[in-house]
């Protein structure tokens, strides 16, 4: 099996049961090309080991789904203490920074316990009468908490592999990358004007959603404009070349800060060793800075360093929403299969999905009303909502059922690991 984002053919309407074994397979052929060695490693305590979030997504269906079932046994009862996350509710656990030390069970008892955890999931979901609401509502937030996971694999991986000094390639079947850019004459930044006006944000309709994208709300929104696609490569070089991580007035206190204490003078995967010609590394190995895709695996300090360098701002989360409210959910995510930035293909194209997640100005906090799940579930969002910003849009590792509008993802200000770049907004 070679490790493969094609999406498998599927069904119109697709059964919940279709999505869940998709899904389950998709996770696999995500690391199909992983070794035990590769499976195994941690390259530092934000990122995973493959082979946890193996066994992590298994005990989430494992622990919110199959416990309620009568005669439920554990698959081994010592992996709630291996593989829990950070559900205090559900008892202690490996240190997040240790779980690159779980040598045992091997990776082949890992695969087993997936295929045991698939197959007694798939069967609940076989009763004669359809699962219950109750039941469908759990298999959902656990399939939509695996296309999660499946994205945190591969940036982990991309950091993992990003650490060898033999930069090697993640999965033989990538599709092959054009050659070193040329500039393709990309036009000047151009911004998309509208309204003010209270606006509809949050998560309002059928399909699954999150709860932290709820409840749907009005939000009054001055006028203003936001760019048309995203910062690139050849943009922000310019914004180093002019100085931009030196001068001290365009970057927030705390961020003046971090750069100083991590010695930060690009974006993560830049490698300036070569002079002026920056390699970057990608999940398909080194390749040559292409100038004119978006800039990728930065944080949010420098992305805010960037707009306001540019004369601009990042969007409030609320205006980045109400931009993309109703356009298709379509672009360079996880199916294209290309794992990396897109160059901009066409100027009607936007990039408002896929690519790289957005930085907003927004700090992550609870919509007005917001209420979290009962039990050990209120544990998913609620409790991170401090010292994160919020991003959107998703990102070339994102699968493309899992990501929309009103989606809310977030990380710490100093995050570079992950898939993020920039878009500007102004004031008119
Ligand atoms: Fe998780």
């Amino acid at each position: 099996v070679r490790c493969s984002v094609e999406p498998m053919l599927r069904a119109s309407p697709e059964t919940l049961q279709a999505r869940f074994l998709r899904v389950r397979a998709q996770t696999e052929a995500l690391c199909a090309e992983l070794s035990a060695e590769d499976a195994g490693a941690q390259s530092m305590p934000d990122a995973s080991p493959a082979k946890w979030h193996l066994a992590h997504t298994s005990w989430f269906f494992e622990t919110f789904v199959l416990s309620n079932t009568p005669g439920f046994r554990a698959f081994r009862p010592e992996y709630g203490y291996l593989f829990n996350s950070y559900y205090e509710a559900l008892g202690a656990r490996v240190a997040r920074a240790a779980r690159g030390l779980i040598t045992r069970p091997p990776l082949s008892e890992i695969y087993e316990y997936r295929r045991v955890v698939t197959a007694r999931v798939a069967e609940l979901l076989e009763t004669a009468h359809g699962p219950t609401d109750a039941l469908r509502a759990l298999v959902e937030l656990g399939v939509n908490h695996e296309e999660q996971h499946q994205e945190l694999i591969l940036t982990d991986v991309k950091h993992l592999l990003g650490q060898s000094p033999l930069a090697p390639v993640y999965c033989s079947s990538l599709p092959a990358e054009p050659a070193a850019a040329v500039s393709m004459a990309l036009p000047a930044h151009v911004f998309r004007e509208f309204a003010a006006g209270l606006v509809p944000i949050g998560h309002d309709g059928p399909g699954f959603s999150f709860d932290n994208e709820g409840p749907a709300h009005l939000h009054y929104l001055l006028a203003y404009a936001l760019g048309t696609r995203l910062v690139t490569n050849g943009e922000y070089l310019e914004f180093m070349r002019d100085g931009g991580y030196e001068r001290a007035e365009l970057w927030l206190s705390d961020g003046f800060r971090w750069k100083k204490q991590n010695d930060v003078s690009r974006p993560l995967y830049w490698d300036a060793s070569t002079g002026e010609l920056v390699q970057v590394f990608t999940l398909g190995g080194p390749r040559p800075l292409a100038l004119d895709e978006p800039v990728c695996h930065v944080s949010y300090y420098e992305a805010d360093a960037y707009a306001r360098w540019s004369g601009a701002r990042l969007p409030s989360e609320a205006e980045w929403e109400h931009a993309v409210r109703h356009e298709a959910v379509d672009g360079n995510l996880l199916e294209t299969g290309r794992l990396h930035p897109r160059v901009l293909r066409a100027l009607t194209e936007n990039q408002s999905f896929g690519d790289v997640w957005e930085w907003t100005s927004s700090a992550y906090s609870p919509y007005p009303g917001y209420r979290t799940l009962d039990g050990a579930l209120g544990e998913y969002n609620g409790k991170f909502m401090c010292n994160q910003m919020v991003l959107r849009g998703g990102s070339c590792v994102t699968p493309r059922a899992h990501i929309r509008a009103s989606y809310r993802n977030f990380f710490p200000p100093e995050t570079r690991w992950q898939f993020a770049g920039i878009r500007l907004a102004r004031y008119s």
